[in-house]
C-alpha cells in the first residue's frame, strides 16, 4: 500500500466553499484547510470549518485547520479612478497625509505613517508583489518623493515591501488581535503568524491564544528578509514556533527572487533539524487558476519541494478563488507521489553524529532507525497524546509509514500536516495493558496496512496518560501471539 508523505495545504474561499467542492477537495487528499483571515468574516471561515470537519468525519478522514493572520501588510490607500498607469522615471509621492481615496498620477496615501521614518533616501519599494519598483530620492516630513524603475498598472490597496527588509510594523494587529480570539473558539489546529520578526512576535502570540483559552499550534511565516538574514536570527524564529511556512510571496520580493530558492531548501532543513514542521507556500501550481494543467516549471516546483522532505505544499488562490481547485489538489497529490518514489537519499543522516535530548526523542529515532534497517517493517504505530512523537520520527527520511494513534482530536486533526504520518484514532486507555498492541495491530490489519508475517513497531509510554512519556519501543512480528 502507497501512502503519499508529502501533505497538502489548500487556501479554501468563494471558489471552494460549497459543500460539493469541499467533498471533493477532501476525497482528492486535503490535509490542512487554510482559512486566510485577510479575507472572509469570521462567520464565513466558521461556516467553512464546520464543512471541512462535517465532510471530513463523513468520510473518516483527519483534516486540519490553519487559520491564517493577515499581519500587518503595509499598503497604498484608494485611487480617484481606481487604477493609474506609471511609466519608468515617472517622479510619485507616497504620503500619510493625503486623502485616503483621491489618489491620482502624482500621489497616493498610505495606511502607515511610519513607512516615511522607516525609509531612506535611495531605497527602494516594491508595490504589489513587486510588479511596480521605484526608488525614494527625496523624503519630507509626511511624504516620501519616488522615481519609478519599473512601471506599470497601480491599483487600489496594493501592497508595499521594501527591498531588503527592515520595515517597524510589529507583526500582530488590532485585527489579528481579535482574530486571534477567534481562532481560540473556532478551536482551529494551526494558526499562522503573518510577518514575525523575531522570537518576541511568537511569544507575544502565543500568550494572547493561550490567554484566549486555543491550543493551536503556531506557524511562524518566514517571509522577512530580517527572518533569514542569518542562521541565528532564523533558527531563533523556528525555536519559538511550532511549524514554519516558507512563505514566498513576500520573502521573494524582501530578498530578490533569485536566492529565493536556495533559502527555501535551507528553512526546510533547518526546521526539520529543530523538530518542527514546514510547509512550503505560494505561486506553486499559480497557471491552475485558469488552467486544468500545472506547468511543467510548477511540477518542478512542487516535486522538489518533496523531494527537499518538506512537510507539506500549498495552494492559495488556486484553490480559494480558481477555476480549478480540484483538479490543483489532485495534480499536487500525483505530482508529490510521482517525487516520492525516487528520493534523492535513501539513508538518512538525521542528527547522525549528534547527541539526543530526550528520552522520548531517542525512542523515536532509534524507532525510525530500526524501520529503515530492518527488512520487512512495514510500518510504525506511536501511541502518542499530542503528536509529538510520531512529529519526531517524521523528522527522519523513510518510506514506511508513521501511524499516529491517538484518543484526541487535537493530536488526531493535528498531525495531518506531518510528512509521512497517518492518524488512527485509538484509546489505549480503554483496553486492558496486555491487549493494546494486539488491538492497534488489529486496526493496521483491517485498513489492509499490514499482513500476517510482515513487522511493525509500536512505541508507547508506561502510563497511558499525559505527553513526553514515550519510553518503549516493541518490535512485533503480525500474526504472533503479542501482549
Ligand atoms: C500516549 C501513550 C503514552 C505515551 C504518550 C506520548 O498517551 O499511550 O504511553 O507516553 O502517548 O505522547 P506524546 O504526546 O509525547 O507523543
Ligand atoms: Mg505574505
Amino acid at each position: 500500500m502507497t501512502f503519499r508523505r508529502t501533505k497538502i495545504v489548500a487556501t479554501l474561499g468563494p471558489a471552494s466553499s460549497s459543500p460539493e467542492v469541499l467533498e471533493q477537495l477532501i476525497l482528492a487528499g486535503l490535509d490542512v484547510a487554510r482559512l486566510n483571515f485577510s479575507h472572509g468574516t469570521p462567520d464565513d471561515h466558521k461556516a467553512r470549518a464546520a464543512l471541512v470537519r462535517e465532510l471530513a468525519a463523513k468520510h473518516g478522514r483527519h483534516v486540519a485547520l490553519l487559520g491564517d493572520l493577515q499581519g500587518p501588510k503595509i499598503r497604498i490607500a484608494k485611487f480617484e479612478n481606481k487604477r493609474i498607469e506609471l511609466k519608468e522615471g515617472d517622479m510619485f509621492r507616497l504620503s500619510s497625509s493625503h486623502s485616503r481615496a483621491a489618489g491620482n498620477q502624482e500621489v497616493v496615501g498610505i495606511d502607515y505613517p511610519a513607512l516615511i521614518q522607516d525609509c531612506d533616501v535611495g531605497d527602494e519599494l516594491l508595490l504589489d508583489d513587486g510588479r511596480v519598483v521605484m526608488r525614494v530620492e527625496l523624503k519630507g516630513a509626511d511624504e516620501l518623493h519616488c522615481r519609478v524603475v519599473i512601471g506599470g498598472p497601480l491599483s487600489d490597496n496594493k501592497g508595499i515591501n521594501r527591498r531588503g527588509g527592515g520595515l517597524t510594523a510589529p507583526a500582530l494587529t488590532d485585527k489579528d488581535k481579535a482574530d486571534i480570539k477567534v481562532a481560540a473558539e473556532m478551536e482551529l489546529d494551526y494558526l499562522a503568524v503573518s510577518f514575525p520578526r523575531d522570537a518576541a512576535d511568537m511569544e507575544y502570540a502565543r500568550r494572547l491564544l493561550t490567554e484566549a483559552g486555543g491550543t493551536a499550534w503556531l506557524v511562524a511565516k518566514i517571509e522577512r528578509a530580517e527572518a533569514v538574514a542569518d542562521d541565528e536570527a532564523l533558527d531563533g524564529l523556528i525555536r519559538a514556533s511550532d511549524a514554519v511556512m516558507v512563505a514566498r510571496g513576500d520573502l521573494a520580493v524582501e530578498i530578490g527572487d533569485a536566492e529565493l530558492v536556495g533559502i527555501q531548501k535551507k528553512i526546510i532543513a533547518h526546521a526539520r533539524r529543530l523538530n518542527k514542521a514546514v510547509i512550503t507556500a505560494t505561486q506553486m501550481m499559480e497557471s491552475m487558476i485558469h488552467s486544468p494543467m500545472p506547468t511543467r516549471a510548477e511540477v518542478s516546483d512542487v516535486a522538489n519541494a518533496a523531494l527537499d522532505y518538506t512537510d507539506a505544499v500549498m495552494l492559495s488562490a488556486e484553490s480559494a478563488a480558481g477555476e480549478y481547485p480540484v483538479e490543483a489538489v489532485e495534480a499536487m497529490a500525483r505530482v508529490c507521489l510521482g517525487a516520492e518514489k525516487h528520493p534523492t537519499s535513501k539513508q538518512s543522516s538525521h542528527r547522525l553524529g549528534r547527541t539526543f535530548e530526550r528520552c522520548d526523542e531517542s525512542i523515536a529515532l532509534a524507532t525510525m532507525y530500526t524501520a529503515n534497517h530492518f527488512p520487512g517493517v512495514k510500518a510504525i504505530i506511536s501511541l502518542t497524546e499530542s503528536g509529538y512523537s510520531p512529529l519526531i520520527m517524521s523528522r527522519i527520511r523513510s518510506s514506511i509509514p508513521i501511524f499516529a494513534f491517538t484518543p484526541h482530536r487535537e493530536a488526531q486533526a493535528r498531525v495531518a500536516l506531518f510528512r509521512g504520518v497517518y492518524t488512527v484514532p485509538f484509546d489505549p486507555a480503554s483496553l486492558p495493558a496486555n491487549k493494546v498492541s494486539q488491538a492497534a495491530v488489529d486496526e493496521l490489519l483491517k485498513r489492509g496496512v499490514v499482513e500476517p508475517g510482515d513487522w511493525v513497531i509500536l512505541t508507547k509510554g508506561d502510563s497511558y496518560h499525559g505527553t513526553g512519556g514515550t519510553n518503549t519501543m516493541k518490535i512485533l512480528h503480525v500474526g504472533d501471539p503479542m501482549v
